[in-house]
Order: structure tokens, then C-alpha cells, then sequence
């Protein structure tokens, strides 16, 4: 039965989503970066029962997918903010935006499973340590393009996670720099003993990077990625095993990325590895270069430095907050906090 024409212009007006507005949010050609979206008026159960915002978000997943490629990212408040769990933000993830999980396996970060494939802890690094501005896994061939997170406990100062469009980035650094991005690509290298050394950002050692116990387990794995490869004796070993220094070198990888809109993003690890991939067997003009070989330009990269603060957006967690990410048009990081703090971490492809 068709319901009478009144009821059905009601559901047709019907707002999906209301959109608060967030201190500091930008806009560029009209367009709010991040987009907020809370529970519209009149749909309270979407505030308390995460089924709801479960079916919600099924039901309107082709809108969102609008939204996320307008917008670059879609940041949610408010939706069974009390009330969710992670498994509820698995089941958003996967049942209500039909996501397929991304395995998280060539990253430099300690991370831990919490649901299955689909939800783990964000970076574990100290607090008291900021995450530099990066694409996730932009330094290797195989990167996700979508990332979650969720807030599962606020910090209690700080733990802001600051976010740039990076069309945005790209549009305002020199011409000359972004040409030779565009034209070269970058390669990274990094350098590692056998075992981790904790005391540095960087140090997890080829044994754990690998699963791998020798030099042929480690070369096969490296062949896999396509990664090239240099072996030498490190002078300032002092245990018996230790002495074998591993430098990994990537493929010639993009630094710049089309935009689903024809836009170019500036897309790759460059700041994170220019800010801190220095240790005593690293040092950032040796990590990150063009693909041709020629070091980074410093000036060029203070005045990237420059754009990012300028550019970038913070997101306050509130318990129960999560946020979809396009992973080629913008960029996140994390200030550093007190308190106990969970933010969760999904990937997607
Ligand atoms: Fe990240």
C-alpha cells in the first residue's frame, strides 16, 4: 500500500543527518573540512541504541559514500555515543558502511587486535609523543584507502587527532617542489639491526619486521614487496649476533595522488620521515628521497611544515565519536595527552 502523499513527503524531508558545526573546521570552495554529522532532530534512538545507528548507516551508505568523497572526511558525534562498544564500531564498519578490512601488515607502528581483523589499537606510542601529519602506510606499496577511528575513552588533556586536506597542501606549496614530486616519485630507506631498540621512534629490528630469523627469510620477504636490499656489518656491534645491518629500500613510490574529484593530493610520508625517522642508524636525508636520488629541498619542506600548521583542523574526541577517513585526501597525526585515552583504529580498502 502507497502511503498518502503527505506521509510521504514527511519521510522524503527527512533529514539523515544534522551537521554541527566544529571550532576551527575549514572550508574550501564550500565544502566543510571535516564534515560533522550528529543524529538529526526527532531520531533520538540514534543517540542511545547502536543498532540503530548500525541499520542507519546501512540504509543510507550511498549518501555517505557522497559525503566522504566531497569532503575527504565525515566525522560522527552524538550516534549510541554512550552506549557503543568496539565491537559496535566493527559492525558500523563492516555491516553498516560495507567496508572490507585491510590487514595491517607493513607498518612501522605496535599495534594489537581488539575485534577480529577489523578493529585495533591506533598507534601505541607514548603519550608524551606527537605523531607527525602522514597517509596511512604511504611509504609502502600497498596503503588502505579508507581509515576509522574510535573513540573508546577521551584523554583527559590533549589527544587531539589533527587532520589536513591535503589538496589543499598540495595547492599551496612552491610549483617547482611539487613538480618534482609529481615527476620523480620518493623512495624511503630505513635502516635496522636484528633486534628492536626501543629508545628509538624507528628502531623495531628486522627480526620482528619480518617474522624472520635469517638473511635468506628476510630477502624472500623483502622480494614479496618488491623492496630492495642492503646487507652491511655494523662497526658498532658488540654482541656476537648483532653485527648485521639491514637497509631496506622501497620501490620508487607516488608522492602526489588524483583525487576522486580531479584534484591532485599531496600524498606520501615525506614530513613524518623528515621529522622523525633520526636515530643513530638514520637520518632523515638519507630515509626520504626523489625518486631520482636528489635530497629533499629544506626550505621546501620548513614552508610544508609552515602550510600544515596553518591548514590543519583538530578533532576533540568525545567518548563514542568515530570518523571516516578518505586516506588520499587528507592526512592525520596526533598531539600528545594525559590520561588513559583509547582511540581505536580501522582499516579498510
Ligand atoms: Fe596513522
Amino acid at each position: 500500500m502507497t502511503p498518502p502523499v503527505a506521509v510521504q513527503a514527511a519521510l522524503h524531508d527527512h533529514p539523515i543527518f544534522s551537521y554541527p558545526q566544529l571550532q576551527s573546521q575549514k572550508h574550501y570552495d564550500g565544502k566543510a573540512f571535516p564534515l560533522v554529522v550528529a543524529p538529526p532532530p526527532g531520531d533520538e534512538e540514534l543517540r542511545y541504541n547502536p543498532k540503530k545507528v548500525c541499520s542507519h548507516l546501512q540504509t543510507h551508505r550511498s549518501f555517505v559514500q557522497q559525503l566522504i568523497h566531497k569532503h575527504g572526511i565525515v566525522y560522527f558525534r552524538a550516534f549510541a555515543s554512550k552506549k557503543s562498544t568496539a565491537e559496535d564500531f566493527a559492525t558500523f564498519v563492516t555491516d553498516g558502511l560495507g567496508l572490507s578490512p585491510f590487514p595491517y601488515a607493513l607498518g612501522n607502528a605496535v599495534r594489537r587486535n581488539i575485534v577480529g581483523d577489523v578493529v585495533f589499537t591506533a598507534n601505541e606510542a607514548p603519550p608524551d609523543r606527537k605523531i607527525p601529519f602522514h597517509h596511512e602506510l604511504a611509504q609502502t606499496p600497498l596503503w588502505p584507502r579508507w581509515l576509522l577511528f574510535y573513540c573508546d575513552v577521551p584523554s583527559e588533556t590533549g589527544g587531539e587527532t589533527p587532520v589536513v586536506h591535503s589538496t589543499a597542501v598540495f595547492n599551496r606549496l612552491p610549483p617547482s617542489f611539487v613538480q618534482s614530486l609529481s615527476r620523480h616519485g620518493v623512495v624511503y630507506r630505513r635502516s635496522m639491526t636484528p633486534h628492536d631498540r626501543p629508545h628509538s621512534a624507528i628502531g623495531r629490528g628486522w627480526a620482528s619486521t619480518f617474522q624472520a630469523a635469517t638473511r635468506e627469510q628476510v630477502e624472500q620477504k623483502l622480494k614479496e614487496k618488491g623492496y630492495s636490499w642492503e646487507w652491511r656489518h655494523d662497526e658498532h656491534s658488540q654482541g656476537q649476533d648483532d653485527g648485521e645491518l639491514l637497509t631496506e629500500i622501497s620501490p620508487v613510490l607516488p608522492a602526489v595522488m588524483d583525487t576522486p574529484s580531479g584534484e591532485t593530493a599531496f600524498f606520501n610520508q615525506l614530513y613524518a620521515a623528515w621529522t622523525g625517522w633520526r636515530d643513530e642508524y638514520n637520518s632523515p636525508e638519507e630515509c626520504v628521497r626523489l625518486g631520482n636520488g636528489e635530497v629533499l629541498n629544506a626550505d621546501d619542506m620548513k614552508i610544508l611544515e609552515k602550510v600544515l600548521g596553518e591548514e590543519e583542523v583538530a578533532i576533540p574526541w568525545e567518548r563514542g565519536d568515530f570518523m571516516l577517513i578518505d586516506n588520499i585526501q587528507a592526512m592525520h597525526s596526533r598531539r600528545t595527552f594525559t590520561g588513559k585515552r583509547v582511540v581505536l583504529a580501522s582499516l579498510a580498502k
